[in-house]
């Protein structure tokens, strides 16, 4: 296997953990909008290590490997690419947005009405990375 190949391995297996963290986070953050119990903040601790340890280092990983495969592959600046990055920003945004909101739900207190875009996260994560996909693989531009 040459080293590009091992790059881009490396680069789709920390972004399927990444992936699978934030949609949890998503999932979660559901759940935890409509518990008020004095369990909401012992779960929300509990995500809040696993992003912190595990869902976050692997989108530094996906970031780093990317970059990685794209420094390698003479790739940019491909207008497919230029459109892909915007969307993994996105998604990189909403992963932040949810990691403040895990934060805050972790503390004591009343915690903010959640963000309407967090209220949608898992959507839109899917549909950003299903355009990410198709343009990664199909390069119609
Ligand atoms: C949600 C985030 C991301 C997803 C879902 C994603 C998905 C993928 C997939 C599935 C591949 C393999 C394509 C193939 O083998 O044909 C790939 C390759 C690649 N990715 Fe990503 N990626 C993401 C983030 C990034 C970032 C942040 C960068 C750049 C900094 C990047 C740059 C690249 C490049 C240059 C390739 C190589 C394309 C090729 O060899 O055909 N990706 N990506």
């Amino acid at each position: 296997m040459d080293t590009y190949t091992l790059a881009k391995a490396l680069h789709v297996t920390a972004i399927i953990i990444w992936l699978g963290g934030v949609l949890l986070n998503g999932v979660l953050l559901s759940y935890l909008a409509k518990d008020t119990g004095p369990g909401r903040t012992q779960l929300a601790g509990w995500i809040r290590r696993w992003d912190f340890r595990v869902t976050l280092p692997s989108m530094v990983l996906a970031w780093l490997f990317g970059g990685i495969v794209m420094v390698m592959g003479g790739w940019f600046p491909d207008a497919w690419l230029m459109i892909k990055l915007v969307l993994v920003l996105v998604v990189s945004a909403i992963h932040g947005m949810q990691s403040g909101r895990i934060r805050r739900l972790a503390e004591p207190g009343q915690a903010p009405p959640l963000l309407s875009v967090l209220k949608h996260s898992t959507e839109l994560v899917i549909a950003a990375v299903l355009v990410i996909v198709v343009l990664v693989i199909v390069k119609p531009l």
